[in-house]
């Protein structure tokens, strides 16, 4: 049986007045570099969009995940993307090549990705989500949701496909290894460790009984490259519906609810999850609020019809609002905890000068 690969691979190579919104130009690059690739072959489909001022690609193919063709092929795109980042003059060009070879694998070297390889069933219903201002761990509690909340998803208690539950991978970016476990008769110790969303990640989802692969998010472990961690990043994910799956309207119901991340302004402050319409991925205030598109897709043939913009829906107006109404909230703690991240999570402090400009004035407290 022919198996079809889905890649979805990102990076913010530049965008438009800082950190808003990827160029047009770049979008254009990156098009004709996926087009040459679908031409020559290599590739069966492609969709160039984006979040914010992450460049998205989604690529159709038949070459199985961490393909080197495939990984190579998105490298040079964003590159190519990046030389027009640089030639616009665009905020921060290249940012996400964090180097000058290239050898095989994207794992490391800045882009984010995420791929499912699958047997097409009869009608392959997917949403690719994309995420911009936040991490990966963005995903843990929608995740947790679609697949073992049943007071989100309805098929879990009703549909026998879905009944026995799901498997969960974790992994745990400091160590470097991950966990398999089972919901619902381990939900609680899945729990325990999947609420701290800065080190338990979710990063893929199985259907329990017969090892359908389900959903998968972009995570690997952290490593420190170009001064800075790799891994923690704006993050995309798959998520497969329908038939024995969650449906696309039980995938999207917890994104309902904007449930507050890490990663706002300065990847400093907790904010709080906006879904919208894609064109509306662009983040303002305090750069931000973090954003959240899902866009829908059939494949068949191992080729993309597509997509529907899911958040472009008067339905997430409330969440919406919601949001606005929490980012107001949150805002007005400026400085303080819970609004900015506790000092181990920030992605900048001025901690250690400013106790270094102390020293010598501590006086000791009995
Ligand atoms: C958050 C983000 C922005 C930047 C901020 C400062 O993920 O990308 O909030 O951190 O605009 O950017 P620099 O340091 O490039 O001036
Ligand atoms: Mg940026
Ligand atoms: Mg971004």
């Amino acid at each position: 049986m022919v198996k079809t690969t889905l890649s979805v691979i990102k990076a913010d190579v530049g965008s438009l007045a800082g950190h808003n919104v990827v160029h047009p130009d770049q979008i254009a690059s990156a098009e004709k570099s996926l087009a040459e690739a679908k031409e020559a072959g290599l590739i069966y489909d492609y969709r160039v969009t984006n979040c914010g001022d992450d460049l998205e690609l989604i690529i159709t193919h038949r070459k199985g995940e961490e393909n080197p063709e495939i990984h190579g092929l998105a490298w040079e795109t964003f590159k190519r993307a990046a030389t027009v980042a640089k030639n616009l003059g665009l905020y921060a060009a290249g940012q996400d090549l964090l180097s000058d070879a290239f050898s095989g694998n994207l794992k490391g070297m800045g882009p984010g990705y995420t791929e499912i390889e699958f047997e097409e069933r009869a009608s392959e219903p997917v949403v690719i989500f994309m995420a911009d201002k936040t991490e990966p761990g963005a995903f843990n509690l929608p995740l947790y949701r679609i697949f073992a909340d049943p007071f989100s998803s309805a098929g879990l208690v009703i549909d026998p496909k879905m009944h026995e539950g799901f498997t969960f991978q974790v992994l745990d970016v400091l160590e470097g290894h991950s966990y398999e476990m089972n919901t619902p008769e381990e939900s609680y110790d899945l729990l325990a460790l999947i609420g701290t969303t800065g080190r338990y990640i979710l990063k893929r989802v199985w259907r329990k009984t017969d090892r359908l692969v389900a959903a998968s998010v972009s995570i690997t472990r952290l490593s420190l490259i170009a001064g800075r961690y790799v891994g923690k990043d704006d993050p995309v994910a798959i998520v497969r519906a329908q038939h024995g799956l969650p449906a696309v309207g039980e995938i999207l119901e917890p994104f309902s609810f904007p449930h507050l991340v890490a990663g706002w302004m300065r990847g400093s402050h907790y904010g709080p999850m906006m879904p919208v319409a894609q064109r509306n991925a662009r983040c303002t205030r305090f750069d931000g609020p973090p954003r959240f598109v899902a866009l829908g897709f059939q494949i068949k043939d191992s080729k993309l019809v597509g997509p529907a913009d899911l958040f472009d829906d008067p339905a997430f107006d409330l969440t919406r609002m919601k949001a606005q109404e929490i980012a107001d909230y949150m805002r007005r703690h400026g400085p303080f905890m819970p609004e900015r991240l506790g000092p181990e999570e920030m992605e900048y402090t001025t901690l250690p000068q400013v106790l270094e400009k102390l020293r010598g004035r501590a006086k000791k407290e009995e």
